[in-house]
């Protein structure tokens, strides 16, 4: 230990962290390989260096783990309201909510940085733009907009997201025509129940235009 109180070399650093698991002292040590990372600039040591400075910050980002998606609330979920039979609800479970519900089914390599970081990115942002979970609480003008929606990406293939069946992961996410077919049909459908529940000016999005007057 120096007189700061910070290992010296990746030895003590080890024992340190066996010693009081302290996560504070192995970022305070990352800083340090980062710092001598720049300040020592020989050539000939770099490669080696950046080689060893890659590898503690990939071993320190294992400690840190974003907060996963597990909620079991169903209170709002698309199927109190709408009719989900069990061969569209089957695909909506496998090809669509792991991104787009509050109970994201994790596959092994999430345990993984940075996968879990890029996986946690994905299910945000899909939530973002339709959760099935929380799907009633829209307003109805949204819920008809986000039925249009599934029927448009899923027509245009461009639901499930490409990167979630690359390298044959999620294999019963490659949806068949047929497949597509059932979801759009689906979709269709309780548009079409919608259209008789409401008045047709209560299902029209508002136009987002400046005020003009
Ligand atoms: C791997 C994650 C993932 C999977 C699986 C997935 N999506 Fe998405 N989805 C996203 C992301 C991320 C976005 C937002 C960004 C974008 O549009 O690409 C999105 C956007 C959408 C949108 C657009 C909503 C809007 O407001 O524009 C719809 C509709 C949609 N997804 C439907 C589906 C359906 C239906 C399925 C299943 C057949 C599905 N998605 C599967 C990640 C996913």
């Amino acid at each position: 230990m120096n007189d700061k109180g910070y290992p010296e070399n990746f030895r003590q650093f080890s024992l340190m962290i066996v010693d009081k698991k302290s996560c504070i002292y192995a970022i305070r040590f990352s800083q340090i390989a980062l710092d001598s990372l720049i300040i020592n600039l020989n050539p000939y040591k770099m490669k080696k260096k950046i080689l060893l400075g890659l590898a503690v910050i990939l071993v320190l980002i294992q400690f840190i783990h974003p907060e996963k998606n597990e909620s079991d609330d169903q209170t709002h979920n698309i199927s109190t309201k709408y009719n989900v039979p069990n061969d569209v609800q089957h695909l909506l479970t496998v090809a669509c909510n792991d991104c787009h519900s509050n109970k994201t089914v994790y596959p092994w390599y999430n345990n993984i940085q940075p996968v879990a970081w890029m996986l946690n990115h994905h299910v945000t942002d899909g939530k973002r733009h339709l959760n099935f979970s929380t799907f009633t609480k829209l307003p109805i003008a949204i819920q008809n907009h986000k039925l249009e929606e599934i029927v448009e990406t899923v027509e245009e293939k461009e639901m499930p997201d490409r990167s979630y069946t690359l390298l044959g992961l999620h294999k019963e996410a490659n949806l068949t025509p047929a497949q597509r077919e059932l979801i759009i049909n689906w979709a269709k459908t309780q548009m079409v129940t919608l259209k008789a529940k409401y008045p047709a000016d209560s299902l029209k999005m508002k136009k987002r235009t400046a005020k003009s007057q």
